[in-house]
C-alpha cells in the first residue's frame, strides 16, 4: 500500500515535470544562456527543432518558442516532412531521426545524440525479423514506427500508436492476416480491439512494461476521483483498468476532455509538461511502477529520451555532430510504408 511519502514524492515529480521544467543541474542564468545561443543558431543554420513529448520540458518550451513542434511520433514525422527548414534537430530517439531522414532525404537531420535508442528498436533486429516475415509470406507486415529503417523497409505498413487501430481495422476489413512487430502489448491491444488475425513479435518498451495494475489500484484508493490514462505500450492488466487508452497526443486530449480534476498517468512523466498546459488546474500523478523494493529500470522516464538536453542540442547545432544517414536504397524502400501511413492518416481526416 502507498504511504504518505510515496504520495508526496508523486506530487513533487508532477510539479517538477509540469511546472518548473528546468534541468536540475543548471542555474536559471545558464538555462537562459543556452536558450539564447540555441535560438540564434536555429536562425543562422536555417534549422527547426522537433521534439517529442517525452523530452525534458525545457526542450519542449524551446521548440514551441522557435516555431518548431512538440508532438507524438506521427505528428513529428508529418511536421518535419512539411517544414521548409533545411536542417531538422530531432529531439527524441533514433527512429524518429531516421523517419525524418526517410521522409525528407534532402534535409540535414541532426540529433542531440545518436545514442538515444529504444528498447523496441533494439529488440527487433532486421535479420531475425526478415526471416520471420519470410516464413509467413501470406501475412501483411505491419511495423510500429519504433523500429530501424531496415525493419521499416521490410514492411508493408508503418504505424504509430495514434493510428494503429485504424490501420488494423482497415486490414481486418480486407480479410488480411498480419505480422505485428515489435511491441507485443500494443499488438495485443490492437488485436483485442479490432479482431485482426495477428502473428506477434515478442518486443516490449522498458518504460511502459514497468507499470503495475496493483500499484495503480492502490493509488486509486487514495484518489478515488482520479481517472487513469494509459499508453497502449503498457501491459494488458494496466490497459484494462484505464479510463482512456491512447497515444501521447490522445491521452493529453483525454486529460482535457474528461471531467476529472485528477489523473493517474501511465506513460513517460515528461508528458506532464504539455498535459499541464493543455489542462491547467488539473493534477497529474505518475502511475506506480515496480513498487518500493523493485529495481526499476525506467521509473516512468525513458532513459534514452532523457539523453536529450540543452548541451547536446547546442553541440549538434554548433558542430553538426550526430547527423542521421540512411542509404538511398533503404530510403526508397522504407519510404513506401511510411508514406502509406501518412496518406492513410490524411484520408481519415478528409
Ligand atoms: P507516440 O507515438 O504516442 O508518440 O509514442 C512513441 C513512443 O515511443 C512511446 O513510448
Ligand atoms: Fe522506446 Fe519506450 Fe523509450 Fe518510447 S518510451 S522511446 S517505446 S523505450
Amino acid at each position: 500500500m502507498l504511504n504518505k511519502q510515496d504520495i508526496s514524492d508523486r506530487i513533487l515529480v508532477q510539479e517538477h515535470f509540469a511546472k518548473e521544467h528546468l534541468p536540475l543541474d543548471m542555474t536559471a542564468d545558464q538555462v537562459a544562456d543556452y536558450k539564447a545561443r540555441i535560438k540564434q543558431l536555429l536562425k543562422e543554420k536555417d534549422a527547426c527543432l522537433v521534439a517529442h513529448y517525452y523530452t525534458e520540458g525545457i526542450l519542449q518550451e524551446l521548440a514551441d518558442e522557435t516555431g518548431g513542434c512538440v508532438s507524438d511520433s506521427l505528428e513529428m514525422a508529418r511536421f518535419g516532412a512539411n517544414h521548409e527548414a533545411s536542417t531538422l534537430i530531432v529531439a527524441g530517439v533514433r527512429f524518429m531521426g531516421e523517419t525524418a531522414k526517410i521522409l525528407s532525404p534532402e534535409k540535414r537531420i541532426l540529433m542531440p545524440t545518436l545514442e538515444a535508442t529504444c528498447s523496441l528498436d533494439i529488440g527487433c533486429p532486421i535479420d531475425e525479423f526478415s526471416a520471420f516475415c519470410d516464413a509467413h509470406p501470406d501475412h501483411e507486415v505491419v511495423v510500429y514506427a519504433n523500429t530501424s529503417a531496415a525493419v521499416k523497409a521490410r514492411a508493408d505498413w508503418v504505424v504509430t500508436s495514434s493510428i494503429a487501430l485504424q490501420v488494423a481495422e482497415h486490414l481486418a476489413e480486407q480479410g488480411k492476416k498480419i505480422i505485428w512487430a515489435p511491441d507485443k502489448h500494443l499488438g495485443s491491444y490492437v488485436q483485442q480491439q479490432t479482431g485482426v488475425e495477428m502473428l506477434m513479435w515478442d518486443g516490449a518498451c522498458i518504460v511502459h512494461e514497468e507499470f503495475k495494475a496493483k500499484g495503480i489500484l492502490d493509488l486509486k484508493q487514495v484518489y478515488p476521483d482520479a481517472a487513469v490514462l494509459v499508453h497502449p505500450e503498457s501491459p494488458a492488466s494496466v490497459v484494462e483498468i484505464a479510463d482512456a487508452v491512447g497515444s501521447t497526443t490522445q491521452i493529453i486530449k483525454a486529460a482535457q476532455t474528461l471531467p476529472n480534476k485528477r489523473f493517474i498517468v501511465a506513460t513517460d512523466r515528461a508528458i506532464f509538461y504539455k498535459m499541464q498546459q493543455a489542462a491547467p488546474g488539473k493534477e497529474f500523478l505518475e502511475a506506480p511502477t515496480g513498487g518500493n523494493s523493485a529495481t526499476c529500470r525506467s521509473c516512468a522516464h525513458c532513459p534514452w529520451m532523457a539523453m536529450n538536453g540543452l548541451e547536446n542540442v547546442l553541440n549538434a547545432l554548433e558542430n553538426g555532430t550526430d547527423e542521421i544517414f540512411v542509404s538511398d536504397q533503404l530510403i526508397d524502400q522504407a519510404r513506401r510504408p511510411l508514406q502509406r501511413m501518412l496518406d492513410f492518416s490524411a484520408s481519415l481526416n478528409n
